[in-house]
């Protein structure tokens, strides 16, 4: 496994030096067995150099990464993959509107006639040095996460009321993720944001996109790889230019729409049902259909899309 963490950041051309202290990082803090089968192997490592290096060094050197980008940019996937890369136990921990601390940092239960402490998974992470991946942190309410200031800060501990304070283990990080554009989400406080370094999702690059096409779809055929990751970048510029909502600039859409002409289903359906249905709007869909029609001819079917 250490061979493919050193191939993958070298083949998304991380400097030697960051690739070095990760895997120093690795044999300085080895998994408890315990936790073995949290870490994981991302299916997809996350594919962007810079955006990698940033967090690498950040992690580094002890801080927390707040990821910042709108939906499929990839934030999930880069928290797996720095999870692999550091070789730390992935603790996933959802946040929404009812998120409160004891469900962060757990609560009193009654077990065998007695009060015990149950562990919530930002103290289990805590304690296992694992990279706790507080998804869609701008769901919950800030008093609900002010819990963690002191977990997140210089103090890393977690203090829990009635009990003793429990120190975070020296490899222990926090990824939070957030999606400004979301439905339910709120401003996150400046308090809470200082805690973090933040790190802003960038629009993927003709190149690593149909880097990761090719990833996904090994056996696509170039011309229609060369056409849907040209559509994607064709609507990722009219989202830009504010032609068009973003909501249907959807990556996992996609490759989504992209898994279902495998099954038969013909390309230009397949990218409505992936890609062009995700807006509800008539005229925005109208410039969304001119947009696929360019690229995606009505008479392919799945032999111009896969197939040696
Ligand atoms: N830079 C990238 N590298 C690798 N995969 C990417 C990248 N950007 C997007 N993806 C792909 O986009 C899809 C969505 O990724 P992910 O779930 O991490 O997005 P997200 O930013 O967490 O989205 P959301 O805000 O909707 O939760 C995955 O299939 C992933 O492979
Ligand atoms: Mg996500």
């Amino acid at each position: 496994m250490k061979q493919d963490i050193h191939a993958y950041l070298t083949g998304q051309g991380v400097s030697e030096e960051l690739i070095r202290e990760a895997a120093a990082f690795r044999e300085r803090y080895p998994v408890e067995p315990e936790f073995a089968g949290r870490v994981e192997v991302p299916a997809m490592p996350f594919l962007g150099k810079d955006t990698l290096e940033m967090a690498m060094a950040g992690l580094l050197q002890g801080e927390n990464l707040l990821l910042c980008g709108g939906k499929a940019t990839g934030k999930n996937v880069l928290c797996q993959t720095l999870s692999w890369v550091f070789g730390r136990p992935a603790f996933d921990i959802s946040c929404h509107i009812h998120t409160d601390s004891a469900s962060l940092i757990g609560t009193d239960t009654f077990r065998d006639n007695q009060v015990q402490f149950r562990k919530g998974p930002v103290t289990l992470c805590a304690q296992a040095g694992g990279f706790g991946v507080l998804d869609e942190i701008n769901m919950a309410k800030n008093d609900a996460v002010s819990v963690l200031h002191a977990a997140l800060d210089h103090r890393r501990r977690i203090d829990v009321p009635g009990y003793q304070r429990i120190p975070l283990h020296p490899a222990a990080r926090f990824l939070a993720t957030m999606n400004l554009g979301y439905a339910g989400t709120r401003e996150l406080n400046e308090a809470l944001v200082s805690r973090f370094l933040v790190v802003d999702m960038p629009p993927l690059q003709k190149e690593t996109l149909e880097d990761l096409l090719r990833r996904y779809f090994p056996d696509m055929k170039n011309p229609a790889l060369e056409q849907f990751s040209g559509l994607f970048l064709d609507l990722q510029r009219k989202a830009g230019n504010g032609e068009i909502s973003t909501k249907a600039l959807d990556l996992r859409g996609m490759i989504g729409g992209i898994r279902a002409i495998r099954s038969g289903l013909w390309p230009s359906l397949a990218i409505r049902m992936g890609v062009l249905n995700k807006s509800f709007d008539s005229f925005e869909k109208e410039i969304l259909e001119d947009a696929a029609n360019t690229r995606i001819p009505a008479g392919w079917s799945r032999e111009d899309v896969f197939g040696g």
